[in-house]
């Protein structure tokens, strides 16, 4: 009964944050609960009085719901794309560089930005970066600038030698240049207007959050990014998020493990290049990009196949889609006539680039599984990618033709 007390107040506190009640599940909370009513020393009705009347307390137990998981130059491609862009787009020449890193978890992202523009010559002093997030926690780790050799895992050796400085404990320390080329502010993505109050930018990272979200907060706050954007700005999505950006007025970049969109089109193309896309709901790489939490019991299919599909996404967090498609390819192998399986060896065809590739594993899907509906959306935006638009609208509605379930 108090549990059910317990839950009722914590996913009110999710909504508040604008969190999907699919990713904050009932065995998520009620850990989160137990953990804090732990901590506290308290039985669970006294925490639930305690959370109820109290705003510090309640914010402890969202600290525990946020996935601050993040790293330097997270799936690479993204920062060696900016860089590159942002040499093309006039810097160092065009002055003060205004960049957005929403959400900044412990200000990884933040600071990577701050090294990618370094690299192509920028001036500290010419960069500012606004990293928001909503985790005092993250915020103050990020404030703090000492990182573990795990966070750095992914940064060219360049920039880690030339930025940072070994400390005794074994972590590094950022250089004071960079930092102060960034402000942290502890901001709830999920409430109108806190992108505006910065804006504009010339580019926006929102990387793996959008997942997180219900689908009101999430079109809201991409319509503001979108606002938040100097008229020849990108917007940088993690690759799970790609196929959200679909239905903005954006050019998706033609290069497949960056998921940057731009507001003009890339010059010597006509109209937007639609990118390979990435679904981010609904499968085992839905919380892609993020670090793989407990599930009950109940939620998986069988523990082999959690764990494959666990390993598999682990893999694609880290970019590496190819070893990622190996695995999943060696699941349906193990475990054929699962849908699920094709469907995630679509997903990372996607990811790759692959379209063919991937439209005949959703078609694999949809033959065994005809209500399979995130393999019904992926191969509707892969028809809508092909200009069938008729066709792409029928798959979305639940028709299909003989052709698209083989
Ligand atoms: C997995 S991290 C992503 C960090 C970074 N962008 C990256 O891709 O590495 C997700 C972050 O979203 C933050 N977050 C979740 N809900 C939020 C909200 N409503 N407003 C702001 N930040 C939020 C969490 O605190 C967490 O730090």
């Amino acid at each position: 009964m108090t549990m059910a007390a317990l839950l009722v107040e914590a996913r009110r506190l999710c909504s508040v944050a604008g969190l999907s009640p699919e990713v904050c599940t009932d065995s998520l909370l009620e850990a989160a609960v137990s953990r804090r009513g732990k901590a506290l020393e308290l039985q669970p009705e006294a925490f639930l009085s305690r959370l109820r009347d109290d705003t510090s307390e309640q914010r402890e137990l969202v600290e525990e719901l946020l996935v601050r998981e993040s790293w330097f130059w997270r799936d690479v491609r993204p920062f060696e794309w900016f860089s590159g862009w942002l040499r093309e787009q006039g810097w160092p020449a065009r002055g003060t560089l205004r960049v957005l890193s929403a959400p900044c978890a412990n200000g990884e992202e933040a600071y990577s930005i701050v090294l990618a523009a370094l690299r192509i010559g920028v001036k500290a002093s010419a960069i500012h970066v606004d990293g928001l997030d909503l985790s005092l926690r993250g915020l103050g780790l990020a404030r703090a600038a000492r990182y573990s050799p795990r966070a750095l895992r992914a940064l060219p050796d360049e920039l880690k030698s030339r930025y940072f400085v070994g400390l005794p404990d074994g972590g590094f320390q950022l250089d004071q240049a960079c930092q102060s080329a960034v402000r942290f502010q502890c901001a709830n993505l999920a409430e109108a207007g806190r992108v505006a109050r910065g804006a504009p930018y010339d580019a926006i990272f929102c990387r793996n959050l959008l997942i997180y979200l219900d689908a009101p907060t999430r079109s809201r706050l991409l319509a503001e990014i979108l606002q938040g954007l100097t008229p020849d700005g990108a917007l940088i999505l993690g690759h799970a998020e790609a196929s959200l950006a679909q239905s903005l007025p954006l050019s998706p970049v033609k290069d497949g493990a960056c998921f940057a969109f731009l507001r003009q089109a890339p010059a010597g193309v006509a109209g937007p290049i639609r990118p390979a896309p990435v679904r981010a709901a609904g499968g085992p790489l839905r919380r892609a990009g993020l670090p793989v939490r407990p599930r009950s019991a109940a939620g998986v299919a069988s523990s082999l196949r959690q764990a494959g599909a666990s390993e598999a996404q682990a893999l694609a967090d880290a970019g590496r889609y190819r070893e990622a498609l190996e695995l999943a390819e060696s699941l349906r192998v193990l475990q054929p006539g699962v849908a699920e399986h094709e469907y995630l060896v679509g997903l990372l065809h996607s990811a790759l680039g692959h379209p063919a590739e991937a439209r005949r594993a959703y078609q694999r899907a949809l033959y065994l599984e005809p209500s399979h509906g995130p393999s019904r959306e992926q191969l509707s935006l892969l028809l809508e990618a092909d200009g069938d638009t008729a066709r792409a609208a029928r798959m979305r509605q639940g028709l299909r033709d003989r052709e698209d379930i083989r």
